[in-house]
């Protein structure tokens, strides 16, 4: 067993439900005001909570009104055209705050930093400083080069860093749902993914600081993290005293341990990594919910070899047998692209069946969009006609739909434990939260219970996203 020291019973029971923010404040304010979007992953809208953090250890406030911001960061995404699009578009609207205000910095994060480096500063004027996911560090001295009126950049990458001593800032939160990171950059070379290119090697963060995080976290009131990395499966850290390995199964296990009432998810899984162990530990803590998302990319074995995911169709069907036998209750999600360069109709059937087989309760379906710099961009033709991409899109979106539907009618009549978060969006009179298995759940309001609880929710009716029910006792 490996000496990671999980305090017992220290949690702070009181605090269930409390919507609290970590809101750190600075302890000297400098008096400016820090304005802070993401766009993409999961993975940046965490990376934003180190950035907040970071500046607010040198004095900055956050605001969430970019028009009376001092600093507006845009941390962006590079993983399809129409993401680079959209901050494209968005850096117009930041051109007229900056008019009104030409003392704002505006700098631009992530994974488009990264891709296009000091091009940024050619292509868009407005944007002062450029900088990589892992160079966050450096904010402070690059608002100082950028006050001092040079425009700055810093997209080196890096082999260690890891953020793992920086406390997030929880930014837009409900106090009760936290991502936690326990690794960066990506080691897989998926010929379609720029993420390689844009976030580097694959670097796995100390296991003692992400425990600490989430006992925090705990006694801080929220109820439920998410393990964030590109590929969770293949985590490995080992601590220096004792030389003990983690792998992914043992950190799932002291993440569970941390509280049974702490919720467990994470993402994402990788085919070809996702190990009986891992679900084994699954099925053994029920606090760690049956939810796996299983990036598939394509249900045929040639274009899986030419999208270098390093595994076959009957590879993946033998993970999802082993799931469905390991974990009877657990729903599965998925990615999907459409088009990938030489797809034939038939391959193409190879996807559609592959869903018809696994029947997901959800999947993140795309076009395929050629990235510059990747392995297919060098090797392949992106030969596949716009509108032949996006008949076979809506093959499949039509189809999850109808099962989608069906995964979430099959729970009618059953109870749910459910975790409240909030007021549901539609109605002040009801609350939403989520399954286990990730339904969002929508029931009316009962006085004795509130956000940060469990509550058992019969399921009395369904839409294709959504399980309608009552609070059971
Ligand atoms: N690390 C995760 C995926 C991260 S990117 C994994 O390996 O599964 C999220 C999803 O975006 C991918 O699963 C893929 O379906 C999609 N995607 C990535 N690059 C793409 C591209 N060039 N065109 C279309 N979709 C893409
Ligand atoms: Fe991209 Fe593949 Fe890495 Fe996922 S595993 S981030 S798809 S290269
Ligand atoms: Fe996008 Fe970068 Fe995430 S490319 S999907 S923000 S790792």
């Amino acid at each position: 067993m490996i000496g990671l020291d999980i305090p017992d019973k220290t949690h702070d029971e009181s605090k269930q439900g409390e919507a609290l923010m970590l809101d750190k404040s600075p302890m000297v304010k400098n008096g400016r005001k820090l304005y802070i979007e993401s766009y993409g992953c999961a993975m940046n809208f965490s990376d934003s909570e180190i950035v907040a953090s970071i500046l607010s250890d040198n004095g900055f406030e956050t605001t969430t009104d970019f028009k009376n911001a001092d600093v507006i960061f845009i941390n962006t995404c590079s993983i399809r055209e129409n993401a680079e699009v959209r901050v494209r578009n968005r850096l117009k609207e930041f051109k007229v705050a900056k008019g009104k205000n030409p003392g704002m910095v505006v700098g631009v994060l992530g994974c488009m930093a990264e891709r296009l480096k000091s091009k940024f500063l050619e292509e868009e004027k407005l944007v002062d400083v450029v900088v990589g996911p892992d160079a966050y560090r450096d904010l402070p001295n690059l608002i100082e080069q950028v006050d001092s009126g040079q425009k700055a950049v810093n997209v080196l990458l890096s082999r260690e860093e890891t953020y793992a001593d920086v406390t997030p800032v929880r930014l837009n939160s409900n106090g009760i749902n936290a991502f936690v990171s326990i690794m960066r950059g990506c080691d897989n070379m998926c010929s379609f993914c720029v993420v390689p290119f844009t976030r580097g090697r694959e670097r796995s963060r100390d296991a003692h600081s992400i425990i600490k995080e989430c006992t925090d976290l705990f006694s801080e009131g929220y109820r439920e993290v998410t393990l964030l990395g590109q590929n969770v499966d293949s985590y490995k850290w080992a601590d220096e005293q004792t030389m003990e390995h983690v792998n992914f199964a043992r950190l799932l296990e002291l993440t569970a341990l941390v509280h049974p009432d702490l919720r467990v998810r994470f993402s994402t899984s990788h085919p070809k990594d996702i190990t009986d162990e891992v679900l084994h530990t699954i099925a053994k803590y029920d606090n760690i919910c049956n939810y796996i998302h299983l990036p598939v990319q394509s249900g045929n074995s040639r274009i899986l070899e030419m999208m270098n995911r390093t595994y076959t169709r009957e590879w993946y069907i033998d993970r999802i047998d082993a799931i469905r036998r390991i974990i009877p209750e657990c729903a599965v999600s998925t990615d999907v692209i459409t088009g990938f360069c030489s797809e034939t109709d038939e391959e193409h059937q190879d996807t559609v069946s592959m869903m018809d087989y696994v029947k997901y309760d959800y999947a993140y379906m795309f076009m395929y969009s050629e990235r510059p710099g990747t392995l297919a961009a060098k090797r392949y033709a992106d030969d596949i006609p716009e509108d032949v991409k996006k008949t076979r899109l809506q093959e499949i979106v039509a189809k999850q739909q109808q099962y989608s539907l069906h995964r979430l009618q099959a729970q009618i009549g059953k109870v749910q434990k459910v975790l409240i978060e909030g007021t549901s969006k539609k109605s002040a009179d009801d609350y939403c939260g989520r399954s286990d298995q990730n339904a969002m759940v929508v029931f009316p309001k009962d006085e004795r219970c509130k956000p940060g609880q469990y509550v058992n929710v019969m399921a009395e009716n369904c839409t294709t996203a959504t399980i309608i029910g009552k609070i059971v006792d």
